[in-house]
């Protein structure tokens, strides 16, 4: 018999294939890390300089103008290529300068390239030139936490997903003494310019900075960053600036890879129905195009909810002369029962599995739940103003927010919010599961948006879904059809006749091919009941067994699993798309600072087009700023955009949603994207939604057209 062979641990491990397998650099890190994205033509040359478009206009808001009166006037300016430029441009533009990078909220795929494009620019113009990254988010930036980034750094994180060079945080700049601490930072380090890298909660930030800092010589350019896809710039003619942030791109075929992984699992074993909650704290953009890649069998996009009309409830409260204001946008009763009609019309054609796709922000788009969500908002913005404690503080449980309500209702707590919260609102507030009111009482970010990352807005939804399904059971509704064939040859298998026993059992006898049990048959006693008054069996008999398999396949189990595709996206590497865009996206900071813009936002147009149409420009932020309530107060942000349900990417969707519902005989029409790969010509280059939007602007329908 042969010896074992044995083997030295210490020795196995200097093995180079063993240190090659185990290393914490692997081909695809060596390979991202070493790709260079393309720059657009006009990086090619050695100046940029910037040029006003006029053809872009906007509607100020007259609180901006108070507001941020030094960035105000800002323009749509081009980034233009230059061989030559006067001696004082070039001077200027080659001047050592100190930059500080910040990136702000949550990652997304991308932000490692914006400071390499950044970064390559700067140096390239002036290897004096120092990048310096606050750590942490904009706290980095309070406390001066900084540090200088070197070759090394930066090229370590080329093409590579998250923010960990930096990190990040969602502190806002909002009051005096945080702006104080902001500016003797940037004054410390001598700094010319700040980059803020975030979402329009950011991207606001920064114009504050830029008025605070303007008179300091400090430029401040923003970057539209975050994976919701919910910065979209427009003209005031809808003339498109930035059609996507980055970060969307990598996040939706991220989710889509793993939901597309889910439609083939849950049509192999046909038992489950997946529910999919995706990313996307208000806007569905995220849904949408994980719709478009994957065609999954339900995907509900929050803005079309919305927009929801009941106009049989419309004319009925018409002809009593009044207005039902209920009537407008879906309350989440409806939904749920939009969402069983749709899991009934599957199992009718034998398909009790599926996967429904659910938008985290969704229920932003429920009338109900947008009334708790801005009332609570208020109250708690209210208290935290009033009071020295915090609300969350101050009431730590469940039981003591509730109590602390209960009181505005009673009048016993004269605070300023008493007359926000009502004896109705309480009432509707206290019919609802205990995790979802603790979740609608979450804290706040510090920007004072809900937080619907920490919402279960799956389980509210298929709470209601499974106990209207058990109803729609009992009613003998809701069935599994039976194919045609299988009820032919299990009958004839043990010598039964189809033809007599098809018209006692199913409603559709020879109607269909799939076939649904009668609806009075709802148990094994109704079936009895049924087959002895056929005169097939005597009361006493047994019902036979093939007949009693038939009835058991019947009989749907609502069985489900429920997954969050959130995190896992943000953290994946970018896709070749946001690779390019973001290197770009740095590069053209650079040319905005070069250039002496401030209160800029970097931008790309013609995304949806072939890279080399692609035109850098810097969007000024000011004139898209706009009076919300935020923590219970009007305050002057950038706007957050929605899905446009007259859009063609929408419009598509919901032109092929009965095909992917696919509640018919036969496949589904399931999509699989395949994994996020670097390089290959299989590889897609942009969002789906970007591509189809671009095709024009508000569709109308061969019916619209004819009327
Ligand atoms: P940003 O808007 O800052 O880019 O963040 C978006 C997001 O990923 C949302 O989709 C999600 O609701 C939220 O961040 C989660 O926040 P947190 O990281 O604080 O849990």
């Amino acid at each position: 018999m042969a010896e074992p062979c044995t083997l030295r641990l210490d020795k196995m491990l200097e093995h180079p294939a063993v240190a090659d397998a185990v290393a914490d650099v692997n081909l695809e890190l060596k390979d991202r890390i070493a790709y260079q994205p393309p720059a657009c033509d006009v990086f090619n040359n050695p100046y940029t300089t910037l040029e006003t478009d006029p053809q872009y206009v906007f509607e100020i808001d007259k609180e901006a103008h108070r507001q941020l009166p030094h960035i105000i006037g800002n323009t749509v300016q081009r980034i233009i290529g230059s061989d030559a430029v006067a001696d004082e441009t070039r001077e200027n533009y080659g001047s050592a300068r100190n930059i500080g990078i910040v990136f702000s909220g949550g990652p997304a795929p991308g932000g490692h390239n914006v400071i390499a494009g950044l970064y390559d620019a700067a140096k390239r113009a002036n290897p004096d030139t120092k990048i310096y990254g606050f750590l942490m988010g904009p706290d980095g930036i309070i406390d001066g936490d900084v540090i200088e980034l070197t070759h090394e750094m930066v090229d370590r994180y080329r093409n590579v997903g998250g923010f960990t060079m930096i990190k990040t945080g969602r502190t806002k700049i909002d009051n005096r003494k945080k702006m104080d601490l902001s500016r003797e930072t940037c004054q410390r380090l001598g700094l010319d310019a700040l980059v803020v890298v975030g979402g329009d909660d950011s991207n606001t930030n920064a114009a504050f900075l830029a008025q605070e800092m303007f008179e300091d010589g400090v430029q401040v350019i923003g970057v539209p960053k975050t994976i919701d896809g919910d910065i979209q710039v427009r003209d005031a003619h809808g003339k498109v600036l930035c059609a996507m942030s980055f970060g969307f791109h990598t996040a939706a075929r991220a989710f889509s890879q793993a939901i597309a992984n889910l439609c083939t699992d849950a049509s192999s074993d046909v038992k489950y129905w997946h529910v999919c909650k995706v990313m996307g704290r208000v806007a569905s953009h995220l849904a949408l195009e994980v719709a478009l890649q994957t065609h999954a069998n339900i995907t509900l996009i929050g803005e079309d909810l919305a927009d929801y009309v009941d106009h049989a409830r419309l004319e009925n409260a018409l002809k009593e002369g009044v207005v039902d204001y209920t009537a407008y946008g879906m309350t989440l009763r409806h939904l749920s029962r939009v969402v069983c009609d749709a899991i009934m019309d599957r199992a009718a054609v034998g398909k009790n599995y599926g996967v429904l796709v659910v938008p985290e922000g969704v229920l932003e788009f429920i009338n109900e739940i947008q009334v708790f969500i801005i009332k609570l908002n208020t109250i708690i913005g209210n208290y935290n103003k009033v009071h020295d404690r915090d609300f969350h503080t101050a009431f730590p449980s469940l039981d003591d927010k509730l109590e602390y309500l209960r009181r505005l209702v009673r009048g016993i707590r004269k605070d300023v919010s008493y007359n926000v919260w009502n004896a109705r609102d309480d009432e509707l507030f206290n019919d609802i599961p205990a995790f979802f009111q603790e979740g609608l009482l979450t804290e706040r970010d510090s920007h004072g948006n809900f937080q619907f990352s920490q919402v279960e807005t799956e389980r509210v939804l298929l709470d209601l879904v499974k106990d209207y399904l058990g109803i729609l059971r009992e009613k003998g509704r809701y069935k599994i059809g039976v194919h045609n064939e299988q009820f032919v040859k299990t009958l004839q298998k043990s010598g039964l006749d189809p033809e007599l026993y098809g018209p006692v059992l199913f409603d559709n006898w020879k109607q269909a091919q799939y076939l649904l049990i009668k609806q009075t048959i709802i148990s094994k006693k109704t079936l009895k009941s049924a087959l002895v008054k056929a005169g097939f069996l005597g009361d006493d008999d047994p019902v036979p067994s093939p007949i009693e398999k038939i009835f058991e396949w019947s009989v749907p189990k609502f069985k489900t699993q429920t997954h969050f595709y959130g995190y896992d996206g943000r953290g994946s590497d970018p896709t070749r798309f946001d690779c390019i865009y973001t290197y770009n996206l740095g590069l053209t900071v650079f040319s905005l600072i070069a250039n002496g813009a401030t209160g800029q936002m970097a931008a790309i147009l013609n995304l949806e087009q072939d890279f080399t149409s692609w035109q850098p420009i810097g969007i000024p932020i000011a004139p898209l700023m706009h009076l919300e309530e935020r923590k219970g107060r009007l305050e002057l942000v950038l706007e957050k955009s929605i899905v446009d349900v007259n859009a063609p990417a929408f419009r598509v969707v919901k032109t092929f949603r009965d095909k992917w519902l696919a509640a018919v005989p036969g496949e589904d029409h399931y999509r699989h994207p395949g994994p996020i790969r670097f390089a290959g010509n299989s590889e897609e280059n942009r969002p789906i939604t970007l591509l189809l939007n671009a095709m024009g602007g508000h569709l109308t329908t061969p019916v619209d057209r004819d009327q």
